[in-house]
Order: C-alpha cells, then sequence, then structure tokens
C-alpha cells in the first residue's frame, strides 16, 4: 500500500499555460507511450492481458482518431531511460499523454518526475486492473500525476483515454 504522505498533485494546480487551452486545441497531438513487455503483447500472460498484438492495439487507436483531426504518435521501449528521454522530448510537441508505463508504474519515480516536469496531462492506462492482482501492482507512482487513471478495460482503456483528452482538451 502507498505511504499515507503520497497524495495525488493535480496538474490544474500547476499548470497554468496547459489549463488555457481546455477546449480550445483544434487539432490535438497525442502521445501514446508503452512500458517494458508490452512488445509482446499477445504472446505474454494472455489471460490476463489477451491474445492481441501491440500492432493491434496501434490500428484500434489509430482508427478511432480517423476523421477527427488528432494526430497519434506511438512509442514503446523496455527500458526506463528511453522512456523519460521520450517525455521529455514531448514538452511543447504534444498535448496529451496515454501512458501504461507496465511494471515502471510500481517503481519509477523517474517517470513520475519526468511528466511532472513536461506538465502535459496524461492519463494513465493499464489493460488489466491492478487493483485486484498482487500487492506490489497496487501502488502506482505514475498516478500521482496523471489526471485519470484507467485499468481494467484492456484495449478499450486506451480508447476511452482518447476520448477523455480530446472532449477535455479538444475544440467542439
Ligand atoms: C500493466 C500492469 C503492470 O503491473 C504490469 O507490470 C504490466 C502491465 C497492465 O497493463 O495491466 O506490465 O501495466
Amino acid at each position: 500500500m502507498p505511504p499515507t504522505e503520497y497524495a495525488r498533485s493535480s496538474p490544474t494546480s500547476e499548470c497554468k499555460v496547459l489549463n488555457a487551452k481546455k477546449g480550445v486545441i483544434t487539432k490535438m497531438k497525442i502521445l501514446i507511450i508503452n512500458g517494458p513487455n508490452l512488445n509482446l503483447l499477445g504472446l505474454r500472460e494472455p489471460d490476463i492481458y489477451g491474445r492481441r498484438s501491440l500492432s493491434d492495439l496501434e490500428v484500434i487507436c489509430t482508427d478511432a482518431v480517423s476523421g477527427t483531426g488528432t494526430d497519434l504518435a506511438f512509442f514503446q521501449s523496455n527500458h526506463e531511460g528511453a522512456i523519460v528521454d521520450k517525455i521529455q522530448s514531448a514538452y511543447g510537441v504534444f498535448d496529451g499523454i496515454i501512458i501504461n508505463p507496465a511494471a515502471y508504474t510500481h517503481t519509477s519515480v523517474a517517470i513520475l518526475d519526468a511528466l511532472k516536469a513536461v506538465c502535459i496531462p496524461t492519463v494513465e492506462v493499464h489493460l488489466s486492473d491492478i487493483s485486484s492482482r498482487e500487492s506490489f501492482r497496487q501502488f502506482s507512482y505514475i498516478s500521482l500525476y496523471a489526471e485519470k487513471t484507467i485499468c481494467g478495460r484492456g484495449f478499450d482503456g486506451y480508447t476511452e483515454a482518447i476520448a477523455y483528452l480530446t472532449e477535455k482538451y479538444g475544440k467542439h
């Protein structure tokens, strides 16, 4: 369980510039980051993560934004530093981040700090319901920054995250 002094810090109190963008971005650019072992989707523990691949996920997300004006970019890495570098490079480029940090969810202060540094609206996604799995999966460093966390919805979690970001920050 998380120590009690940990609290989700709302980006709305820290990111005044980005707050000004709510509901006004005409062509949203969203970066979708997948962490370690998610390149093995379909092969990896299919009873938990399903039989579809990472490429299948990217097609589903791309289809979900087709004709909407939203642009997606995909990044997967098994390396914490590469994920930190990617988040840093998103500053000034992307309007939203969707991240499944995989095992780094439960260990990475570095990814948490990178997200806080760039201050881009972020949705955390997990294919499985981490709250009902082993105790070591039940705490997420990333949840301390992410403005929304979606767990246990499989691939739908990603399209729900896209919908959340585009509805909140995109122009309607
Ligand atoms: C995961 C859950 C994590 O605990 C695990 O380490 C993963 C995948 C999920 O999508 O359910 O690699 O993030």
